[in-house]
């Protein structure tokens, strides 16, 4: 092992699903993790979940659950993601863990026994969307540049951590570590931030705005602003103070997030990790937006793109590839499914895909798998040889700068050239007339296909090692080290190569029609799933007599009724806004009565009422005449 590596992303917040924005930086940090690997570091690979603060609290709301049965929920949409985009973390901290909430209590006590924390009275314009205040030069046109909306003026008492004190420190930092962060524009960014005095940071908010977090160690009548409690996942999830794991990757540490978080990790975190004297993280890389139609995606502009579904259309391989060869990170780039549709066309199908199939055609035809070395090399053979084996450099400080298009570019290069190498040797003579001769030219093909196969898997792990399997190696994906592919020849195959089916098949542009349509199509059938009648007669359908029904105290939906069907039942229904409680006392309903139990707001629902819906609102189904409560519905 010849050091150790510790990569993380942004632990996403769980007040919406996973898009391809959360699957880049997962994806990007996936991909460094697997290269440091091949390099024969020991690697430690973090993601997770942001689940406290006003934001979530409010998405709980809208709902109708409570706040951590709400987390549980999103928390898993994106825990249960990373497998189907082949994440290799190593571990996924969520900060309502006990461990993490630990943490931060003592980091706060840390921080405050170093002096660095005070209590103020503070009058301030408030961003509810950012969860933090604002400054008037901070304010575009009066407005919050990301929510472009305008800030509400509070005033209340809250603690604050002195970050002022830490402002002289992270500019020297930054300036001996040109590299802190990276690339060297968001470096700028920070710098020029910088330049105009650092104002202390609110950490706290009263619980009675917001009760959903970490109760602050030194008061229990406030919670910690979520950015604080948040950045510290990087060093609770390593079992900081005492842990092994702390002390080997601390060290090592690198964020992986976009532009729109730059300030709380290049200026926020490492006040933070000063203050509690702890040594800052190594590098903080920082990569631009995935736009659609030039414009950021968001959930209220409809123009989310989900990462499943262009997995299950186009395979995860040629998705992964994509987003790596198509943004220059650090930039913006704009995505477009004709763009990714090219690249697979382009350079998986035809360049690689077609390489590895010829090549492996080829060595099955002619020698039923078993290659012999051949003669002596020629000078096209030792060129071939040469140009792979002189791009294990470029290719290492291209990752490690964190150049993944410049990576693959230099690898596609490769392939380019052992395609020619191909069509000039002309194996399919030389099977005709000279045998030694096809096997050193194959001998060749094969070699080079070992080295791409190798530099690929970090960014296409199930493609390469698919590769390396019809070489037949025994070694595969990251026991395949970088030092491995350095010696020409000296991974031999264990078994026959073998000829496989096409690893990337072209989509053409009327197949890509068809499979998207078809996956529209299954996905608009879904609710008109047909089931039987005895499926159907597993409901329990019952007609109840509403006899008490309640506001659920901090939700704007959800009302509290007690329902008599022959027996009492408490409901949880979504009907305030629709309907005033008491006009719902002595009405007939219809009650799905055998439904499994659900807590909604901390109320267990024992039933679920039927309505119709439509844009007019809420309309409750009832029986046309009075019916004995319990009665059955057929
Ligand atoms: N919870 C905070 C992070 C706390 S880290 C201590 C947060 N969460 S988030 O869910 O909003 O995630 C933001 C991150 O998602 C970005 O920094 C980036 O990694 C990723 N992306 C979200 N939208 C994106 C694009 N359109 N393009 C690229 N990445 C984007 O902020």
């Amino acid at each position: 092992m010849s050091g150790t590596f510790y990569v993380t992303t942004p632990i996403y917040y769980v007040n919406a699903a996973p898009h391809i924005g959360h699957a880049y930086t997962t994806i990007v940090a996936d991909v460094l993790n697997r290269f440091h690997r091949l390099a024969g570091e020991k690697t430690f690979f973090l993601t997770g979940t942001d689940e406290h603060g006003d934001k979530i609290a409010a998405a709980a709301e809208k709902e109708g659950q409570t706040p951590k049965e709400y987390v549980d929920r999103i928390s898993g949409l994106f825990r249960d993601l990373w497998p189907k985009l082949n994440i290799s973390n190593d571990y996924f901290v969520r900060t309502t863990d006990r461990a993490h909430k630990d943490v931060v209590r003592i980091i706060l006590d840390r921080v405050n026994q170093k002096g660095d924390i005070y209590y103020s009275d503070y009058e301030g314009l408030y961003c509810f969307g950012c969860e933090r205040f604002y400054t008037e030069r901070e304010l575009v046109d009066g407005k919050c540049p990301d929510h472009l909306t305008e800030p509400e003026v509070i005033r209340e008492a809250n603690y604050f951590f002195r970050m002022s004190r830490y402002q002289d420190w992270l500019v020297d930092h930054i300036e001996k570590n040109p590299d802190f962060i990276r690339p060297e524009r968001y470096k700028n960014e920070v710098l020029a931030f910088l330049r105009e005095p650092l104002e202390d940071l609110c950490i706290s908010r009263p619980k009675s705005r917001l009760e959903w977090g970490i109760t602050l160690p030194f008061d229990d009548r406030f919670v910690t602003y979520v950015w604080f409690d948040a950045l510290i996942n990087y060093i609770s999830a390593l079992g900081f103070p005492d842990g092994e794991r702390f002390k080997t990757y601390w060290p090592a540490a690198q964020h992986m997030i976009a532009k729109d978080i730059l300030k709380p990790h290049g200026i926020y975190w490492p006040c933070m990790l000063r203050s509690a004297g702890i040594e800052p993280y190594r590098h903080l890389n920082v990569h631009g937006y995935w736009n659609i139609n030039e414009g950021k995606m968001s959930k209220s502009l409809g123009n989310v793109v989900r990462p499943l579904d262009l997995v299950d259309i186009y395979g995860l391989d040629a998705f992964r590839y994509f987003l790596l060869r198509d943004m220059v990170f650090g930039l913006d780039s704009e995505f477009s499914e004709e763009a990714l549709v090219a690249r697979i066309n382009a350079d998986l199908a035809n360049d690689l895909g077609n390489l590895v199939s010829r090549a492996l055609t080829m060595v099955h035809k002619y020698f039923k798998g078993e290659l012999p070395k051949g003669g002596a090399p020629d000078r096209e053979d030792d060129e071939l040889r040469e140009s792979a084996l002189a791009l294990l450099d470029p290719y290492d400080r291209h990752m490690r700068e964190l150049g993944f298009h410049k990576a693959l570019i230099a690898v596609w290069e490769l392939i380019g050239k052992v395609n020619k190498y191909i069509d000039t040797t002309a194996p399919w003579v030389l099977a005709k007339k000279d045998r030694e001769r096809l096997a050193t030219v194959l001998f060749h093909v094969v070699e080079v296909l070992k080295v791409v196969s190798g530099l690929l898997w970090p960014f296409m792990p199930a493609s390469a090692e698919k590769i390396q399997e019809q070489l037949g190696l025994g070694k595969k994906g990251a026991q395949l080290t970088l030092s491995d592919l350095a010696r020409w020849g000296g991974e031999k195959p264990v078994r026959p190569l073998c000829r496989a089916p096409a690893l990337f098949p072209r989509v053409e542009e009327k197949e890509r029609k068809r499979r998207a349509q078809a996956a529209e199509k299954v996905a608009e059938e879904k609710p008109m799933e047909i089931i039987s009648f005895d499926e159907f007669k597993k409901l329990d359908l019952r007609v109840g007599i509403i006899r008490e029904a309640q506001a659920i105290p901090k939700s704007k939906k959800l009302l509290r009724l007690t329902v008599d069907v022959g027996e009492t039942r408490t409901v949880v229904a979504g009907l305030a806004g629709h309907y005033n409680p008491n006009e719902l006392v002595g009405r007939q309903v219809v009650l799905v009565a055998n439904l499994a139990p659900a807590k909604l707001m901390g109320v267990e629902s024992q039933g679920m009422i039927l309505a119709a819906v439509d844009d007019g609102g809420v309309h409750l189904l009832a029986p046309d005449g009075r019916v004995e409560a319990g009665c059955r519905v057929s």
